[in-house]
């Protein structure tokens, strides 16, 4: 039965229009993860060439840029944040000329390109760690990153009781050239990614020039791993909790501790920053406004006042907006994480992100219908309880309705558009992720969002590559949600969502203002509007079915029904006649 309402929205909006015009502030980003989009020479493991062949899929989806995860030289222990040499390609992703060919044509295409940036740690195959490791106790070398001596009268026990993010302890001892123990070195991730010293001058500069390299090339931005990580809390003092990272461990925040969050942090990101902004656009008539270079911050810190501090105006441009990702799927819990992004945000003049599913998380296809407000799980595992895909997908698409509605920036991960769920039956062989081995088996980790994508159904690896063996296997409902089973067909995902971004764009939502509307119960009801362009209203129903207002006119609807019924786990775009 239909409920009544008022329809009516408030008179102050909770955000405002956008002033500033700067592309950053409203894009869709469409995230790459390299090793799993296109695999053009047959290794099973996607490449930058693959990439370039595809970029005119990502213009036509109607995104203004991508994120590609990490293609650096890398001994890939972590999937490639293990950068063992952050000015060079992987050859397993192809050369430094297939980069600058891909930036070329993305430009080409009216694409912005952003870089992933690891600078908490390298691989301990990056030149400095083996310099560190070859110069020994109270070299240079190895003050540019994190060794102490152990406790205990031989130094046998670790230098304090942190735990690696992946499991296991974040302290790893090493050896002299006779074999003899000696030092230990932090690694907050694997042991195969020490942490940088950020104390030391030598890391500092070096980064900058890495920023300059890659911003000679051409490329729009960074993304920022572990952002939040770089300075430790002096005199690295025990820390008796885990050492959580939210996303990566579990939902159980504990961001306080005295690896995450350290104030010291901000200077480097103001030395950055000015680099940025000292960069003038690249030649092309695009590009018309100074510092037009962007960089956003991968910081899990809670609550958002905190995280709001990234982005101030002489900061990180944009921080992913983690709190909405996991917000539980209760009308009430996202208005006020909505709300409260806008506020925080709003403070420091940045704009808020949207996030729902990127290569760290289970996929929002899937994680949508897991039980709602229970912590989210680091993957899902064949012999765990198998969520409901029709009703994963059928919230999916209606959270990234109520997602590109909103106004701010948008974070899209490769394959949602095809509503792609985690791959949760993979062979526990299969994992690469080091989580897996770390935690003892007793956490899944992040294989099941990362595997490759499925182009044409009837082709080898679904299309990915000509290989028949991916880094990943693909589970077999990948082969009906193919691009080509989708593209050009009425109701298909990929159609919804480049229906979408058309619709968003066109109407420039990513620069409105969002006004709450009093909608019936159990609904998430705005209005978006930006000078010169009609209101937007959106409703997402999370109750029993109800119903438009009379002189609705709808834009986008996350199912398929032609009237102006909502039905539960819809969201609906509308204008009022
Ligand atoms: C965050 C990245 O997103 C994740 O994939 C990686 O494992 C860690 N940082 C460590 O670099």
């Amino acid at each position: 039965m239909s409920q009544t309402t008022t329809w009516n929205s408030q008179s102050a909006p909770a955000h405002d229009q956008t002033p500033e015009a700067e592309w950053w502030r409203s894009s869709t980003i469409y995230q790459v993860y390299p090793r799993s989009w296109v695999d053009s020479n047959g290794d099973g493991v996607g490449d930058l060439p693959g990439i370039t062949s595809k970029l005119p899929y990502l213009r036509d989806l109607g995104v203004d840029a991508l994120w590609i995860s990490p293609f650096y030289r890398s001994p890939m222990a972590d999937a490639g944040y293990d950068v063992a040499d952050y000015r060079d390609i992987d050859p397993l992703f192809g050369s430094l000329s297939d980069a600058d060919d891909l930036i070329a044509r993305a430009h080409e295409l009216d694409l912005r390109v952003i870089v992933d940036l690891v600078p908490n740690h390298s691989s301990d195959e990056h030149e400095w760690f083996k310099a560190a490791l070859a110069a020994g106790p109270g070299s240079p070398e190895r003050e540019r990153y994190m060794f102490r001596d152990g406790k205990g009268e031989n130094g046998e026990e670790p230098p304090n009781d942190w735990k690696a993010i992946f499991g296991g302890n974040a302290w790893t001892r090493v050896t002299d050239a006779d074999g003899n123990p000696e030092q230990w070195y932090l690694h907050l991730f694997d042991p195969k990614q020490p942490d940088f010293n950020w104390n030391n001058e030598a890391v500092r500069e070096e980064f900058l020039s890495i920023l300059r390299f890659w911003l000679d090339r051409g490329v729009d931005g960074f993304r920022v791993d572990v952002a939040h990580s770089l300075v430790k809390a002096d005199g690295l003092p025990d820390h008796s909790a885990h050492a959580k990272m939210a996303g990566l461990s579990d939902a159980n925040h504990d961001n306080g501790g005295p690896m995450w969050d350290q104030d010291g942090v901000h200077e480097i990101y103001r030395a950055w920053r000015e680099v940025l902004d000292s960069y003038n656009p690249v030649d092309d008539e695009r590009y018309d406004s100074a510092g037009d270079r962007a960089m956003c911050a991968e910081a899990w810190v809670n609550p958002p006042e905190r995280l709001a501090r990234y982005v101030r105006p002489d900061e990180f441009h944009q921080a992913f907006n983690f709190a909405f990702l996991e917000t539980p799927w209760r009308a009430s819990d996202l208005r006020e994480s909505i709300a409260s992004s806008y506020a925080s945000n709003d403070a420091v003049g940045a704009p808020t992100t949207w996030v729902l599913s990127n290569h760290d998380v289970v996929r929002h296809a899937t994680r949508l219908a897991l039980p709602i407000g229970e912590p989210r799980p680091n993957g899902i595992r064949a012999e765990d309880p198998q969520p409901d895909a029709a009703l994963g997908l059928c919230r999916a698409k209606a959270a990234t309705a109520l997602e590109l509605a909103l106004p701010g920036g948008a974070y899209l991960y490769q394959g949602e558009e095809l509503g792609l769920p985690e791959h949760t039956t993979m062979a526990d062989e299969a994992r690469q992720d080091p989580t897996w081995e770390r935690s003892e088996h007793t956490e899944a980790g992040r294989d099941g969002c990362r595997v490759p994508m499925p182009w044409a159904k009837d082709a080898p690896s679904f299309g990915f590559g000509s290989g028949d063996a991916p880094w990943l296997p693909q589970p077999d409902v990948y082969g009906d949600l193919a691009v080509d089973q989708q593209d050009g067909v009425p109701g298909s995902t990929l159609e919804f969502y480049r229906h979408m971004l058309r619709e968003r764009r066109a109407r420039r939502l990513g620069e409105g203002a969002l006004t709450w509307v009093e909608g019936p119960a159990d609904t998430v009801a705005f209005v978006n509007s930006r000078d010169g362009h009609e209101d937007l209203w959106c409703v997402t129903n999370f109750g029993g079915a109800t119903t438009l207002p009379d002189d609705a006119v709808v834009v986008v609807r996350s199912d398929e029904r032609d009237d102006l019924t909502v039905p539960t786990d819809v969201t609906v775009w509308f204008t009022r006649a």
